[in-house]
């Protein structure tokens, strides 16, 4: 099959992550007789020295005239990047909003496990981690506050700022769903994650997603107030297995879950919406110190490269055989600097390489399989 992926390299380490997820996408391509046409779409900063926005309107159109996109990272130093003096709605950041909403992704999956390879990373005392875990955040990503209507302004001479938080049941359903769909093929377990202690949309939220339970028997939900989940993310990261919930929390809670896995370089993402569509990144941000250096971890993305192939093209048998090249890697001692042990004699026993070695490595481990 011939299959045309939109590529947004983005900025930072985004261009030099990217060409290693091709490298492993071409692959594939080789090993299954499949031909993947790239057609590189500028976002993020980039986007804002080549046409003065973030997101032109032709490149959205260009976004959804693909099967799906692959994305690396984009943005930078926030201190030091001309990108920052701009309007807010003119920043990189403004860019992946837009595109999201563009494109109705209103479905982020968030995957975070812990690697065997790589346990010594997890900051977790090991009593806590014995067994693994292995969870997937489910965001909901169009809506909430961060899509909300926004204000600065004088009241009574005092600067005020107002940010709105709006759900509509419609919203909450259709996230609902996919949250269970997803745990029926997962371990049927879902934990929805709101402030319905305090907050009026996550009263809404909880009662549509009970409705939404009864036309899932098989699996078990249960409620969680958000700060509850920071904590139990910390405590007892086992017990999850689907985290529903919405835009701001996910945000929050997502990172906190990635950097309890130890390897933020190692996650990758996939924005959905109700068609096979959808746009795919690593978790990990910019990284604009490392930018250009060729040290950044390729995983992330290859990860995401992957998912593409999963959710969007239905290639499930390539996906795994991405995934199982990822781990024989792991496996054979090689590491990214940033997944390199700290403590010896383990540091020793590893080889530690760059990011296009990394990629090489992967791509010559991804094989055939017959099925
Ligand atoms: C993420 C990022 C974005 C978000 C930013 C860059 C707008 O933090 O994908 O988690 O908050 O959604
Ligand atoms: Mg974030």
């Amino acid at each position: 099959m011939r299959y045309h992926i939109g590529v947004i390299s983005g900025d930072g380490i985004g261009p030099e992550i990217v060409a290693e997820a091709k490298k492993a996408l071409d692959r594939v391509g080789e090993a299954y007789g499949h031909v993947f046409e790239y057609e590189e779409i500028l976002m993020g900063g980039c986007s804002i020295d080549a046409t003065g926005v973030p997101l032109t309107d032709e490149a959205i159109a260009r976004a959804k005239a693909c099967d799906a996109v692959l994305m690396g990272s984009i943005g930078g130093d926030a201190a030091t990047s001309p990108w920052y003096r701009l309007k807010p709605h003119l920043r990189p950041e403004a860019g992946l909003l837009k595109l999201r909403k563009s494109l109705n992704l209103f479905a982020n999956l968030r995957p975070a496990c812990l690697y065997e390879e790589l346990k010594e990373a997890c900051p977790l005392r090991e009593d806590r981690i014995d067994g693994g875990f292995d969870m997937v955040i489910l965001r909901e990503l169009t809506g909430g506050l961060y899509f909300g209507e926004r204000k600065t302004e004088s009241v009574d001479g005092v600067l005020t700022a107002v940010d709105t938080l709006t759900y509509n049941e419609n919203e909450i359903r259709r996230i609902a769903r996919r949250a269970f769909d997803i745990a029926m093929k997962r371990r049927r377990n879902v934990v929805s994650v709101d402030k319905a202690n305090v907050l009026d949309s996550s009263r809404l939220w909880r009662s549509v997603v009970e409705e939404v339970a009864k036309e899932y028997p098989e699996v078990t939900l249960s409620h969680m107030l958000v700060d509850n989940c920071a904590m139990q993310l910390v405590k007892d990261p086992k017990q999850f297995d689907v985290i529903l919930t919405e835009n701001m929390f996910g945000d929050i809670l997502s990172d906190e879950a990635s950097m309890v896995t130890g390897s933020i370089g190692m996650l990758s993402s996939a924005s959905l919406n109700d068609t096979k569509f959808g746009l795919y990144e690593p978790s990990g941000g910019s990284a604009p110190d490392i930018a250009g250096k060729g040290i950044a971890n390729p995983i992330a993305t290859i990860l995401s490269a992957a998912m593409l192939l999963r959710y969007s093209f239905d290639l499930d048998r390539e996906a795994n055989a991405v995934e199982a090249a990822v781990k024989q890697v792991l496996k054979e001692d090689y590491r990214t600097i940033d997944i390199m042990p700290q403590k010896e004699p383990q540091r020793s026993a590893v080889t530690q390489v760059g990011t296009k070695e990394m990629g090489d490595l992967i791509a010559e481990r991804i094989r055939y399989y017959e099925k």
